[in-house]
């Protein structure tokens, strides 16, 4: 029998490499075993827009949030520019990652509703003053990815020699409230306890993700993304998925399962290094056509009308 060729970009760690505790092959293997129905009769070219706090955007593939891409690019800039300026192009949501004030300054002034992402940080204030710093540059929305507390060796991470600590159900009440009218979303919730905590918290958002894997055994998100829908049926937050959504397949499974938006991350990796900005608005505009041709067949003509009983797992509706 022919070795199967691992489908994901170069950016992924090759199928040999991958082990039972890596939550990105668990995330892979559940995407490709959802299959879908067809519903074509009265079905006719479907409508990508979303309407996300306010905003209208052209699909709700988003950008990732992306940090430490720090290499000058081929064109003198940043990838993390690069990959801002396609979201404007496209007009996308774009996020961000842990930036320094600077940085994520010089990213914003791309132009594209960004999303900034803090770590968190031990020293809360320095979380509290890069919210209020968003806020003066006019982020569309703040967070904190709650999943980034722990290292590998189990103590309190360390990133760039800064010390990051735990999140408390009242320290996302504080952030909550410095974010204001600018919504605040939780990066990293990967159960119903978490996302009913932030509800709590007051959040606008929540992200369903892992972080590429920061759990080992972690479960898809897609499938932490149905839990949360069945358990909170009537949630006002946001709820946003990313994890090896390389394709506008993979984002429709995670649309039709619950997700409001989906961010393509690793996927964008070897177009964003190798063109720019060209490179990712390639990749986001095959990933479009790919989303659009799956709501057309599942008879899906806008995003508020996704529907989970499109998809069955090993011959069973969800
Ligand atoms: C180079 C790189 C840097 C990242 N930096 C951050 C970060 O600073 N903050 C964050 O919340 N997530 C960060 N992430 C995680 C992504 O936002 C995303 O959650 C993750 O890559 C899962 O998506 P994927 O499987 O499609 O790559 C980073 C990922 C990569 C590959």
């Amino acid at each position: 029998m022919e070795e199967r060729k691992w489908p994901g970009p170069k950016g992924m760690i090759p199928e040999p490499e991958r082990n039972a505790a890596d939550a990105n092959m668990h995330n892979r293997r559940y995407l490709d075993e959802l299959l879908t129905e067809m519903r074509i009769i009265d079905s006719f070219e479907p409508d990508l827009t979303l309407h996300l706090f306010g905003r209208t955007f052209a699909s709700p593939i988003m950008m990732p949030a992306f940090s430490h891409l720090n290499k000058v690019g081929i064109t003198g800039r940043t990838p993390m520019q690069e990959y801002a300026a396609a979201a404007k192009k496209m007009n996308l949501v774009n996020w961000v990652g842990m930036e320094p004030d600077e940085e994520y300054a010089s990213i914003a002034a791309e132009g594209a509703e960004t999303v900034r992402i803090i770590k968190p940080f031990m020293d809360h204030d320095e979380i509290l003053k890069q919210i209020a710093f968003a806020k003066s540059q006019n982020a569309f929305a703040v967070g904190v990815d709650i999943d980034h507390v722990f290292g590998k060796n189990g103590k309190y991470d360390v990133v760039d020699g800064i010390q990051l600590g735990p999140v408390t159900l009242e320290d996302l009440k504080t952030y909550v409230s410095a974010a204001g009218d600018t919504p605040f979303i939780a990066k990293g919730v990967l159960s119903v306890q978490d996302a009913r905590k932030c509800e709590q918290a007051g959040c606008a958002g929540i992200f369903v993700s892992h972080h590429h894997g920061r759990l080992p055994f972690g479960i898809p998100p897609v499938m932490a993304l149905q839990e949360i829908r069945k358990a909170m049926p009537d949630t006002k937050m946001k709820i946003f998925a990313d994890c090896s959504i390389e394709t506008g397949y993979d984002a429709f499974k995670a649309l039709a399962l619950g997700a409001d938006a989906v961010s393509v991350g690793r996927g964008i990796l070897p177009g964003l290094l190798k063109e720019g900005s060209e490179g990712v608005v390639v990749k986001v505009t095959r990933m479009n056509e790919e989303l659009s041709e799956m709501m057309g067949y599942t008879g899906i003509g806008d995003l508020s009308r996704m529907d989970s009983s499109v998809i069955l797992f090993h011959g069973q509706h969800l």
